[in-house]
């Protein structure tokens, strides 16, 4: 059988470690990281629907919306402008994630969590402050800056500090605070809805998780592997000695010192990118990212405010269903950190795509059965429950699965000396899709109407399939060690040669465990 017959324990090796409060406390604070994308995600949609804001700087927009009485549910009122001003922040990140990617290798993943906490923290400040369009687009940019070193560089460390058996855990720590963010800024919206000056204190509140990264990246130690590649063996023995709780680190420090050779043989990262053997983590963490954001979730978090309204709610109870979603998105990332490391990621981007697949096509069936292809019908209270009930259900679903592993799966593959610009890859392509999701949606559900959730579904589906076949298990596998998992998968082995495999001790390869298909 294919990807489905990798076993974890590539070469049966495990290193001594613990989970100790230093470690936990290091996750914990990097992973603050995760609150100020979340804040965002959650808050931009609330603020760019509320009168107060959309009248100040946005009257055209906001005389056009007004005007609009269209009864047609499907294609509500949308502008272009205001859709740009929300993903402006994503071609920001994007951008500025490639100026992290060196950041974070030549100076260290702390330095590039630190950047993002302080440009996100001004940004923040200016969009508080603002008095005109130009100071909402420039906090807007650095916003976007901010997330773009954050995201880069948070997962990678995440990663680098967990030992091996927990760290689907404590990298999923990320996603838990993005959850956390989305949800808090749902309710701060909630809330500051209802005030003329209500917007200001939302966007100005996004200073507070970018304070928390900024002070607690200060604090940081950086990870051994990243201390090792820049020449700082000693202090990094000490940090691996201390993140593990033991004295018994020899082996898996050789495995970094031998890492750290190859690491110093390149000479661009993103030259060795395009080599063969890069060629399964490469193809593998350009596709996690655009199969994430094509799984439809943003539309849900973008636009659950303007979707519970089309489906029949009003006001207050749109914003109040974007709630409950947020509440399931945080509960359903919890049981995702504690299956991880048990059953695998396998198991959940399966499990996750199948659910969510059923929910799609349940939705695209009872909205198109309400309001066929004119888009003009009524829900009666029951039938609009079920609807909550599955796009609840299918949120859950992506909170255990693509969620989370769309961050911990990129940031678990490369070898060392491309893990940076891995990741770098990884925050592009997902923002760039998040960019593009965002700008389109609303015009692609008045033209695509229900039938946009079987778009939506037929992606999930193909994800799914290809998780099946190409994305081989890497629960438990130290990371200085994955280029074995995929020199062991049907399908990857080609790309990766013996030479290729620098592992401390290669006879781990020969006691291998992988059963191969
Ligand atoms: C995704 C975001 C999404 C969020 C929802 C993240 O993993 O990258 O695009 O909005 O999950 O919780």
């Amino acid at each position: 059988m294919a990807g489905g017959s990798i076993v974890t324990q590539v070469g049966g090796k495990e290193y001594p470690g613990n989970f100790t409060l230093f470690v936990a406390m290091a996750c914990l604070v990097a992973s603050s990281g995760g609150l100020i994308f979340g804040y965002d995600i959650g808050i931009s949609g609330g603020v760019t629907s509320m009168d107060s804001f959309l009248s100040k700087f946005f009257p055209s927009v906001y005389r056009k919306a007004k005007e609009d009485v269209s009864t047609n549910q499907y294609c509500k009122f949308d502008s272009q402008l205001l859709t740009l001003f929300t993903s402006s922040l994503y071609v920001a990140a994007l951008a500025s994630s490639f100026a992290a990617s060196s950041l974070t290798r030549t100076s260290g993943r702390k330095w590039s969590m630190f950047m993002g906490g302080i440009t996100f923290l001004i940004g923040a400040v200016i969009n508080g402050l603002a008095v005109n369009v130009f100071m909402l687009i420039l906090g807007r940019i650095l916003l976007g800056v901010g997330v773009g070193f954050a995201n880069q560089s948070v997962p990678l460390y995440l990663s680098e500090m967990a030992p091996a058996k927990l760290r689907g855990m404590l990298n999923i720590g990320f996603q838990l605070m993005i959850t956390i963010g989305i949800l808090a800024a749902n309710l701060i919206n909630y809330v500051m809805s209802k005030y003329d000056w209500g917007w200001r204190v939302s966007l100005g509140l996004a200073g507070v998780p970018a304070f928390i990264i900024t002070i607690g990246s200060l604090c940081l130690p950086d990870t051994p592997n990243s201390l090792i590649e820049r020449g700082h063996s000693e202090q990094a023995k000490e940090i691996l000695a201390k993140v593990r709780g033991t004295k018994d680190i020899q082996d898996e420090f050789n495995d970094l010192t031998t890492a750290c050779e190859d690491s110093k043989l390149i000479k661009s990262q993103w030259k060795d990118m395009l080599e063969p053997r890069c060629r399964p983590p490469l193809v593998v963490t350009i596709l996690i990212p655009f199969f994430q954001q094509l799984t439809g979730i943003n539309v849900i978090m973008f636009y659950a405010p303007v979707l519970f309204k089309t489906i029949g709610f009003g006001d207050d109870a749109s914003l109040m269903s974007a709630v409950i979603t947020g509440v399931i998105n945080v509960l359903a990332t919890v049981v995702s950190i504690i299956v991880v490391d048990k059953y695998g990621r396998r198991v959940l981007f399966l499990e996750g795509g199948v659910q969510m697949l059923i929910c799609q096509i349940a939705v695209g069936v009872l909205i198109g059965n309400a309001f066929g292809t004119s888009g003009v019908g009524e829900l009666s209270k029951t039938y609009s429950m079920v609807v909550v009930g599955c796009i609840c259900a299918y949120v859950a679903a992506f909170a255990w699965s693509w969620g989370p592993l769309g961050w911990l799966v990129p940031s678990e593959i490369f070898p060392l000396e491309i893990r940076s610009a891995g990741q770098t890859v990884n925050v592009a392509v997902n923002m760039f899709f998040t960019f593009i999701i965002g700008q389109v949606f609303l015009t692609m559900l008045c033209h695509m109407k229900f039938g946009l959730f079987f778009f939506f579904g037929g992606w999930v589906l193909i994800m799914t399939i290809f998780i099946f076949l190409f994305v081989p298990e890497t629960k438990n596998v130290p990371i200085e060690e994955m280029v074995l998992v995929w020199k062991n998968h049907w399908f990857w082995r080609k790309y990766v040669s013996e030479s290729d495999i620098h592992v401390d001790n290669v006879e781990m390869t020969k006691k291998s465990h992988v059963k191969t298909p």
